[in-house]
C-alpha cells in the first residue's frame, strides 16, 4: 500500500498508479497550538506500507512522519518503508563549526528506528559515499540523471553542462556523458551561508552554446546565480541559460531571481512546484521491493 500525506498526494498517487498498489492517505489535524493529530487508515494491517513524504521544510513534517510510522507498526503493518524523494538534513554531514550538531547522523538514527527501508533520490551525500555508510535500514538511492539527460536531449539545443561547484561533479559528469556533450565544473567559494562566488577552473568553449547549469538542489538560487554571473563575465554570446536542479526547494524568491537573470528553471517533481517538468514517479515505482 502507498500512503500519502496531503502535501505528497500528487506524487504518491502517481507512484501507486504506476506500481498498481492501493493508495490511502494519512490525515492531519493541526491544533491552534501547533501540535498535529495524525490518523492512519487501519487497512495497513498485514501490508507492506510505503509512506511517501518529501522532506523540504522538514521540522514539522518529520514529527508527523515518525508518528505515522510508529502507528503503522502498532496497527500491525508488515513492513513500514519511507519514500522521501527529497531527503532533508543531509548537507550538515560534519561539524563545520565548534558546537554544531551533525544533523545527517541524527536523522539516520531516527529513520533506522522507525522504518524498515527507505528510497530517496539524489540525496546530498558528500562526505559519505552511499546510504549504508550512514543508515542501517534497507535503503535504495535513485538518481534522476537519466531523466534529466533525456529532458536536455529533447528540449535544449547545443548544450554544455556546467556544475556550479565541485560537489556537483557526480551529477554533471554523468548527465553530460548521457547527453553526449561537454561539461565543466566550477569552483564555489562560500564566504557565508548567503555570500558565494563561482569561478571557472578550466578553459571551455561556451560560445553559442546553451548553458545548462546542473545541481542537486536549487534552494535560494544563489549558487545558480553565481554560476550565471561567472559565465556572463566571460562576455561571449550564448544561446540561453537553463538551471536544472533535481530538487527545487526554491525559497526566498529564487525562481523570480533566476527568471530575472533570463534563466529557464527546470526541476523534477521530488518537490512539486511550477518548475517541476521532470517526473520521477515511474523511476520510484520501478524500484519498490
Ligand atoms: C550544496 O552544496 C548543494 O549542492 C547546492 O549547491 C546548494 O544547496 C544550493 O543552494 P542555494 O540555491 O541556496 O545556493
Amino acid at each position: 500500500m502507498i500512503l500519502g500525506f496531503e502535501d505528497s498526494r500528487q506524487l504518491a498517487k502517481r507512484i501507486a498508479q504506476y506500481s498498481r498498489l492501493p493508495y490511502n492517505e494519512i490525515k492531519i489535524n493541526r491544533f491552534p497550538d501547533g501540535e498535529s493529530l495524525i490518523t492512519i487508515p487501519e487497512e495497513v494491517k498485514g501490508r507492506n506500507v510505503w509512506i511517501v513524504r518529501t522532506l523540504f521544510d522538514p521540522n514539522q513534517k518529520l514529527v508527523e512522519l515518525l508518528f505515522a510510522a510508529h502507528t503503522c507498526k502498532e496497527f500491525k503493518a508488515k513492513k513500514v518503508n519511507l519514500i522521501a524523494p527529497y531527503l532533508c538534513y543531509m548537507r550538515q554531514d560534519k561539524r563545520f563549526n565548534k558546537g554544531e550538531v551533525v544533523s545527517s547522523k541524527i536523522i539516520a538514527r531516527l529513520f533506522d528506528e522507525y522504518f524498515d527501508g527507505m528510497i530517496t533520490i539524489d540525496p546530498h551525500f558528500h562526505r559519505i559515499k552511499k546510504m549504508s555508510d550512514l543508515f542501517k535500514l534497507r535503503g535504495k538511492t535513485l538518481t534522476a540523471n537519466a531523466l534529466v539527460a533525456d529532458y536536455i536531449k529533447k528540449n535544449i539545443k547545443n548544450p554544455v553542462i556546467i556544475g556550479p561547484d565541485s560537489e556537483s561533479f557526480q551529477w554533471v559528469n554523468s548527465i553530460a556523458k548521457k547527453v553526449g556533450c561537454r561539461s565543466t565544473v566550477m569552483k564555489k567559494v562560500r564566504y557565508s551561508s548567503r555570500r558565494i562566488e563561482n569561478k571557472f577552473v578550466e578553459n571551455i568553449d561556451i560560445n553559442g552554446k546553451s548553458i545548462v547549469i546542473a545541481d542537486d538542489i536549487i534552494s535560494t538560487g544563489k549558487t545558480m546565480l553565481g554560476a550565471i554571473k561567472c559565465v556572463k563575465k566571460i562576455g561571449v554570446k550564448v544561446r540561453g541559460f537553463y538551471c536544472i536542479g533535481v530538487h527545487g526547494v526554491l525559497i526566498e524568491n529564487a525562481y523570480k531571481k533566476l527568471r530575472l537573470a533570463h534563466a529557464e528553471v527546470i526541476t523534477t517533481n521530488t518537490i512539486s512546484n511550477q518548475t517541476s517538468k521532470i517526473d520521477v514517479s515511474k523511476l520510484i515505482s520501478n524500484s519498490l521491493w
